[in-house]
């Protein structure tokens, strides 16, 4: 059995439902999926101002993401919508604590991967996506971009650095995302189950 944990940060839900359709894509290839969010430490002020943050804040039924879940984790994607080109700084905290963790190897090995959203086709997509990734070259982990060859984002979605959305006006995740979505988890799950057979058939 692959473990495949999905930990993301999101604000007003766009993330989370990539997320979603991330883990089923993993799940249907037999793989045990975790899907946790990342605490929120936005001050409250903050998110009162906006009401679609403070009503996906109270309906948002995920558990937070723990340490446990990364070291559980054969493979572990990351998501976080567009910040300033770069991830939330609630996805950043909490990968701030992976200090031992890292220290102790735990997360090298693993396959790692990123996904996104940002509210203009220029904003940021790539950098935000590059900036998750630097975390996994430091922790010695495999980065498993989204790519090219499957024909839905060749064609459609169009992002082989990973799955994205473009929100605009406050628009929800279409089909077109959320498949590029799923077809990630999907490989994902595939490359670490792989990667873990020729580690059991004499690989280290
Ligand atoms: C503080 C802040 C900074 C943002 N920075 C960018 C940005 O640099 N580029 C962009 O296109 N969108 C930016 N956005 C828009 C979000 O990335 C976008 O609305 C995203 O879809 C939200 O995802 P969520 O629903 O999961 O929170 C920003 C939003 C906020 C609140």
């Amino acid at each position: 059995m692959t473990n495949v944990a999905v930990i993301y940060y999101s604000a007003t839900g766009n993330i989370a439902a990539m997320a979603h359709a991330l883990g089923e894509g993993a799940r249907e290839t037999g793989a045990e999926v975790r899907i946790h969010r990342v605490a929120e430490n936005a001050p409250a002020e903050a998110i009162d101002a906006n009401p679609r943050w403070r009503a996906f804040l109270d309906m948002n039924q995920d558990d937070p993401a723990t340490l446990d879940d990364l070291a559980w984790a054969d493979a572990i994607a990351l998501g976080s919508p567009t910040r300033f080109g770069a991830a939330a700084a609630q996805l950043k905290s909490f990968l701030d604590t992976t200090g031992g963790l890292w220290a102790t190897g735990v997360l090298a090995g693993k396959v790692c991967t990123a996904f996104t959203s940002s509210s203009t086709a220029h904003g940021g997509l790539e950098s935000t996506i590059l900036a998750i990734n630097n975390h996994f070259y430091h922790w010695g982990s495999l980065v498993m971009p989204l790519g090219y060859h499957d024909p839905h984002v060749m064609k459609r979605s169009g992002n082989p650095y990973g799955a994205s959305f473009v929100s605009r006006s406050g628009a929800a995740p279409d089909d077109e995302a959320l498949m590029a979505a799923q077809i990630q988890g999907r490989q994902l799950a595939i490359v670490a189950s792989e990667l873990s057979r020729g580690r059991d058939q004499g690989g280290s």
